[in-house]
C-alpha cells in the first residue's frame, strides 16, 4: 500500500478531494480505520476523555499519549499519524516543546505532531519544524485552553476573535505548518480561511467549506451516548450494539448455554 504523506494531503487540496480524518488510541481501532481507507489517523489528547474517564484533555501526560500513538502505528499501513502534544508538554518553552516533539516521533514511530494555538506558541512550532516535523496546527475551540474559555460553546462569533484566527492561521502557515484544524467555529469563517490558505484545513463542526474532516471515532460510531453537539454525525450505535452482545453473554453463562459442547474440548 502507497502510504499517505503530506505532500499527499497537500496535492488532495489542490484537487479538490476532501481529506478524512478520524481519531485512533489503540491497535485494534487502528487497523480497521487504517484498512477502511481513513486518510490521517490523530491520535488525539480526547483520548484523556475517551479512553481514560477524564473531565478535560488536560490531564494526559507525554508518556501515555507515546503509549497510545505506537499502539496506533502498529495497526497502521497507509494512513498518515499524527499526535497530539498534551498540556504541559510544549507551551511556554520551546526546547521542551522540542524534546517533547522528539521523544514522540522517535519512542511512537508516528509521523506527525499537532499543537493548540497560534501565535503564543510560534516559537514551539518553529523550533519542532526546524527538527524535521511536521506540524499540524489546531484553532477555534482549543480544549487544552478549556479553563481560559470557560465554556465549549462555538469559537469565533465576535470580529476581533475570527481576525486573532485568520491572522494565526496565516502565521502557522508561514512557519511551515502542513495542515491545520479548525473546532467548532461559523462555517463561514472556516470557508475564509480554507479559501485563503494553501495548506488542507481540516474542520470539525467548522461546516462544509473546507479541505477535510475529523471526527472522535468513538463519537462517530456511537460508542459514547451522552455527547451530542450538532456538528456530530453517527454512523453507527455501537452504544446499543454492544450492549445487546454483552448482555446476551451474560444470558447465555447464567443459562448455562456457553459454552456448548461444540466450544469445550
Ligand atoms: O483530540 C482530539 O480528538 C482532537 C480532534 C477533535 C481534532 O484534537
Ligand atoms: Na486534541
Amino acid at each position: 500500500v502507497k502510504k499517505i504523506t503530506t505532500h499527499q494531503l497537500q496535492n488532495m487540496k489542490e484537487r479538490g478531494e476532501k481529506i478524512s480524518m478520524l481519531t485512533a488510541y489503540d491497535f485494534s481501532m487502528a487497523t480497521i480505520l487504517d484498512a477502511a481507507g481513513t486518510d490521517v489517523l490523530l491520535v488525539g489528547d480526547s483520548a484523556s476523555n475517551v479512553m481514560a474517564g477524564h473531565e478535560t484533555t488536560l490531564p494526559i501526560t507525554l508518556d501515555q499519549m507515546i503509549y497510545h500513538a505506537s499502539s496506533v502505528v502498529r495497526g497502521v499501513s497507509r494512513a498518515f499519524v499524527v499526535v497530539d502534544m498534551p498540556f504541559g508538554s510544549y507551551q511556554g518553552n520551546s526546547s521542551e516543546a522540542l524534546r517533547s516533539a522528539i521523544r514522540i516521533m522517535k519512542e511512537s514511530g508516528a509521523h506527525g505532531i499537532k499543537l493548540e494555538g497560534g501565535a503564543e506558541i510560534k516559537e514551539s512550532v518553529t523550533r519542532i519544524l526546524s527538527a524535521g516535523v511536521p506540524v499540524m496546527g489546531h484553532l477555534g475551540l482549543t480544549p487544552q485552553s478549556i479553563y481560559k474559555f470557560g465554556t465549549y460553546t462555538v469559537r469565533a462569533k465576535e470580529e476581533a476573535e475570527a481576525q486573532k484566527l485568520v491572522d494565526d492561521a496565516q502565521l502557522l502557515q508561514e512557519l511551515g505548518c502542513f495542515a491545520i484544524v479548525l473546532e467548532k467555529i461559523p462555517s463561514e469563517l472556516a470557508k475564509r480561511v480554507a479559501e485563503t490558505l494553501t495548506i488542507p484545513i481540516i474542520g470539525i463542526g467548522a461546516g462544509p467549506h473546507v479541505d477535510g474532516q475529523v471526527l472522535v471515532v468513538h463519537d462517530m460510531l456511537g460508542i459514547n451516548k451522552e455527547f451530542k453537539p450538532r456538528f456530530l454525525r453517527r454512523y453507527a450505535d455501537l452504544h446499543t450494539i454492544m450492549t445487546d452482545a454483552v448482555t446476551n453473554y451474560i444470558k447465555d453463562v447464567k443459562s448455562l448455554d456457553f459454552p456448548n459442547e461444540k466450544e469445550a474440548y
